[in-house]
């Protein structure tokens, strides 16, 4: 089916939620960019918005129902037509729809497995002059039928390489929204990678919802590991990372990675969630507190200046002080260098939702808030105990201030830093050596002291 009519629309790609979110997003543009599209920088130059959306708590949700209200009212000022609206992504998943009786201005309505059909989806709109909807869950497929041509690719890329989750905590929609766990396959992802490396890729960042719960669907011997000790082997590639681990899914061929690939940086990202037993059964995380905290210890005796970061939840339905104070105990013991925290917040369809005991608000937020205090305190700690330090930094964009550039350290801070006037000027993609020198609680300062390697040609071709 062609779409005579708009083959030069123009579109415009929004992400919410995860990094496989952002992943997710790319590709629509490139399908889209495949069946005759050009990028538009905002919704309001677009013919197409999609919005790919995430449901992981309330606000996201409800952020999506206003942005569309926006585009539409925007468009109505300006006296434009509004462009066709896709909500593609785990709204889409979890609502249907009722995505289309709250929003009736959307066109598409996609989910996260399914949006490989986005083109012919658009077309369908067009032909049958109404919305049209897509949730089939077939995730295996998905990625055969993508774009993975990455013309130009960012100094640091995401490589989705698991989809999905089976583990079914208490609190959490994404077995629903995503499906079930589905790994692609190693040929796959390392095909990939190499054609990230060659479009000016230095650093990979493999992607699962549960990354390390990744094996080979074809050799069940090749786990995650494995995926990790091939991709650091591969020409070009100058760093690695991944994300996000699940504390099951955690082998001792994962920890020694840490150990013995150079490529690898030191960072973990691991969620706990709660440091109390009782809240961790309550949320069917199925380990305790205890396991936790001795992973954390053998990553980093595996690789001491291991940058720990974690994922939290604060007035779980039933969470005591006490629990609570388990959780800060937790913290206080292990020291982040990192950490995401979130309020509990009910989703319709997960059993926590109608579960006795919910916490009230202020309670939640009143916990929140110390959590968060202590997490900024330890987050400055770590990068204050990183000044003096001599690093390689990834360059990746330019700064807020004329000259200026942001890279990233092996620990994964924002590190800023200014050419001097003998210097070369940087581009992204730039790895240079810099002594770190300042620090605050979300980026850090540095001096360039160190030889810089090229951009790689293909980099600039962009
Ligand atoms: N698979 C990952 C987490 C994916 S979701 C893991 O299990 O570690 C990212 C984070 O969102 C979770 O770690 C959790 O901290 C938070 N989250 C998920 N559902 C939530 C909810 N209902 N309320 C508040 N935070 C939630
Ligand atoms: Fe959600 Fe738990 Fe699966 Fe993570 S492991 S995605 S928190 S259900
Ligand atoms: Fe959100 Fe879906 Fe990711 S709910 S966090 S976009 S898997």
């Amino acid at each position: 089916m062609t779409d005579s009519g708009r083959l030069r629309r123009r579109v415009h790609v929004r992400a919410y939620g995860c990094q496989m979110n952002v992943y997710d997003a790319d590709r629509m543009a490139e399908l889209l960019a495949r069946s005759g599209s050009r990028p538009a920088a905002s919704a309001a130059e677009a013919d197409v918005v999609v919005l790919n959306t995430c449901h992981i708590r309330e606000k996201a949700a409800a952020k999506v129902y206003s942005e569309v209200g926006r585009i539409v009212a925007d468009a109505r000022a300006a006296g434009r037509p509004r462009p066709r609206i896709v909500v593609a992504g785990c709204v889409a998943q979890a609502e249907g729809e009722e995505v289309l009786r709250r929003s009736p201005a959307v066109d598409v309505v996609v989910g996260p497995q399914a949006y490989h059909r986005l083109p012919d989806l658009l077309a369908a709109r067009e032909a049958e002059g109404r919305p049209q909807l897509d949730l089939a869950l077939a995730g295996a497929t998905k990625f055969d039928r993508l774009p993975t041509g990455a013309r130009a690719a960012p100094p640091s890329a995401f490589l989705t390489v698991q989809e999905g989750c089976d583990k079914f905590c208490a609190f959490c929609v994404v077995p629903y929204t995503r499906g079930a766990e589905v790994s692609r396959s190693g040929e796959a992802v390392l095909a990939e990678a190499r054609r990230l490396l060659a479009a000016g890729a230095r650093e990979l960042v493999l992607l699962g919802q549960n990354v390390n719960a990744w094996r080979d669907p074809a050799d069940s011997q090749k786990d995650f590991a494995w995926l990790l000790e091939a991709v650091a082997a591969l020409p070009g590639l100058v760093r690695l990372r991944y994300t996000t681990s699940h504390p099951r899914d955690v082998t001792d061929r994962q920890i020694a990675a840490h150990a013995q690939l150079p490529q690898l940086m030191p960072y973990l990202h691991l969620p706990v969630q709660s440091g109390s037993d009782a809240v961790l059964k309550a949320m069917n995380r199925r380990h305790r507190a205890e396991t936790y905290v001795r992973l954390i210890e053998r990553f980093r005796a595996a690789r001491p200046d291991l940058a720990v970061s974690g994922d939290f939840i604060v007035g779980f339905p039933g969470e005591t002080d006490a629990d609570f104070e388990a959780t800060l105990a937790l913290v206080r013991n292990l020291h982040y260098a990192q950490a995401f925290s979130f309020r509990y917040s009910p989703r319709p369809g997960t059993p926590a939702a109608d579960r006795n005991g919910q916490i009230p608000e202020e309670v939640q937020a009143e916990r929140l808030g110390r959590l968060q205090a202590l997490l900024r305190e330890q987050q400055l700690a770590f990068n204050r105990g990183t000044i003096g330090r001599r690093c390689p930094i990834l360059i990746e964009r330019p700064g807020r201030a004329a000259g200026q550039w942001i890279g990233k350290s092996p620990w994964l801070q924002s590190v800023v830093v200014a050419p001097g006037p003998g210097d070369a000027p940087l581009a992204p993609g730039d790895l240079v050596e810099v002594h770190l020198s300042a620090a605050g609680p979300n980026s850090m300062e540095g001096r360039i002291v160190g030889l810089r390697t090229a951009t790689p040609g293909a980099a600039e071709a962009a």
